[in-house]
């Protein structure tokens, strides 16, 4: 087939308050080439601050989630172009997983088939992980004599345990969805004929609660890792404080009544009512 154009790399499509976007070279098994990089961070920048997006969904076309970075345009063709090349191609490639780790609203990777090396990065990006029970994980990069680097080898220290994110970096040796979930690289494995469905009973439980909550939430989680117990504390204090102040009190307030004084709802079981609100 003709080359894709940079925009055709990503595809994306926002249904029902949920931004299904997907890595968009399946016949290349969606590695990532500076195009995909570059128009992937257009997508994100885009969807980020839209009113009709509340959750963003990360998927692949075809048979892949992403094989990782693209061995010919990302790799091969700027490394003859030289440092500064090389340079800008990473700062393409880690802008986004940046962007993916500190997005304003919750993010889901639905992976469905293979996931390689440098994929890791979205992976570790998107706040919950689901994936096909037959998705195949796997750092290869130790199979063709570099070191699993972009982040990856972080994610896998971050995500696993010690002894299997060692034996999983330094062999190359791949995964299947349900050894990832096993190992902690993802939230959860599915049969493939069930992974959209449930992708989306999850994006649409996400819809359901307070989006301002929900970044505070989840902002709090990646901040914490390297924080100390008081430190951490401190920090959940103020960041509380400032959601109280762009709506988090009304919220709460709202919330606390359904459940003391109406008695509509519990908290334990299920989402308050936030259609409620009064400002
Ligand atoms: N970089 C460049 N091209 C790739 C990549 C990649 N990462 N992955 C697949 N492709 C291309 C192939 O070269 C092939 O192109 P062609 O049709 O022009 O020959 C096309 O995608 C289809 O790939 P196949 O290998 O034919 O597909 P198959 O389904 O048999 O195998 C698999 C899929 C296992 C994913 C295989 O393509 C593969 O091993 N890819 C490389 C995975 C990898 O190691 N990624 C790099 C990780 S390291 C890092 O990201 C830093």
């Amino acid at each position: 087939m003709a080359e894709r154009s940079e925009e055709d790399t990503v595809s994306f499509d926002v249904m029902g308050g949920i931004a299904w976007v997907s890595f968009n070279r399946p016949e290349k098994r969606n590695c990532m080439s500076p195009k995909l990089n570059r128009q992937m961070l257009r997508v994100l920048e885009q969807l980020e601050f839209r009113e009709d997006v509340k959750v963003l969904v990360l998927a692949g076309e075809g048979d892949a989630w992403t094989a990782g970075m693209d061995l010919q345009e990302y790799f091969r063709e700027t490394e003859e172009q030289g440092l500064w090349a090389i340079r800008k191609s990473q700062r393409e490639s880690y802008g986004w997983f940046e962007r993916l780790r500190w997005y304003e609203k919750p993010t889901i990777a639905m992976i469905n088939g293979w996931c390689f090396g440098g994929g890791y990065g979205p992976l570790f990006g998107c706040d919950i992980a689901i994936a096909s029970e037959d998705a195949t994980f796997g750092l290869s990069e130790i199979n063709w004599g570099i070191l699993p680097g972009g982040g990856a080898s972080k994610v896998v220290q971050e995500l696993m345990p010690f002894r299997k994110a060692m034996y999983h970096a330094m062999m190359g040796e791949n995964l299947t969805g349900k050894q990832a979930e096993e190992q902690g690289l993802v939230t959860e494995a599915v049969p493939a004929s069930q992974l959209k469905a449930r992708v989306t009973e999850i994006a649409e439980a996400l819809k359901k609660k307070d989006g301002n909550a929900l970044r505070a939430t989840k902002w709090a989680v990646r901040r914490m890792v390297d924080m100390t117990y008081d430190n951490a504390l401190d920090y959940q204090i103020r960041a509380q404080e400032a959601l109280h102040s762009f709506g988090g009190a009304a919220a709460r307030k709202e919330a606390t009544r359904q459940f003391l004084d109406e008695k509509s709802f519990k908290p334990g079981l299920g989402t308050f009512d936030a259609s409620k609100i009064k400002d």
